[in-house]
């Protein structure tokens, strides 16, 4: 069946397949005072999904995501897809991917860490396990499991 649930836009990007209750945390990544401000933004929380059961759609008007955007989505939504919309039409969309590296997105806990002294070091960390989700920082080797609780 068709969706219905939210108008469609003309351009701009779809972000679908959210985890349930995860869409308020990717609009912070989106960063709502980064949008036009003629732009509408549709958030839909518990949908009915085939896949995932439940999920969240986001739909940003007027908006193409930063390859850093799409990196953090891939971090706290892994399934997601993301659509660019163009004349109405689905131009492209793929499944995110976590990357190898997730650099300026999530700060590390340790207070120690260079990366949170007044050095001007970005925050840097590897992926020691993909399910789920277990970063490294790169600097002092902090794992870090709780990211959603220390995104930059
Ligand atoms: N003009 C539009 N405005 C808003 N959302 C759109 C528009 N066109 C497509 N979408 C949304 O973009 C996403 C991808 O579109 P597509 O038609 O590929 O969906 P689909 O067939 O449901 O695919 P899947 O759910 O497997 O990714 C869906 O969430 C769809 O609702
Ligand atoms: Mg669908
Ligand atoms: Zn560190």
């Amino acid at each position: 069946m068709r969706e219905l649930k939210i108008t469609p836009i003309k351009n701009g990007t779809v972000i679908d397949h959210i985890g349930n209750g995860l869409a308020l945390e990717v609009l912070r990544i989106i960063g709502i005072n980064d949008l036009d401000k003629d732009s509408t933004v549709s958030v839909a929380l518990h949908v009915r999904s085939q896949k995932l059961g439940w999920k969240d759609i986001v739909k940003v008007e007027n908006m193409e995501l930063s390859p850093r955007k799409v990196n953090a989505i891939a971090l706290l939504a892994p399934t997601a897809t993301i659509s660019i919309i163009r004349d109405f039409k689905v131009r492209e969309k793929r499944v995110v991917d976590l990357p190898e590296r997730i650099v300026g997105i999530v700060r590390c806990p340790n207070p120690s860490c260079i990366t949170n002294q007044k050095e001007p070091v970005e925050s840097e960390f590897d992926v020691a396990r993909r399910r789920p989700v277990v970063l490294r920082c790169s600097y002092c080797e902090r794992l870090v499991d709780d990211f959603l609780l220390h995104l930059a």
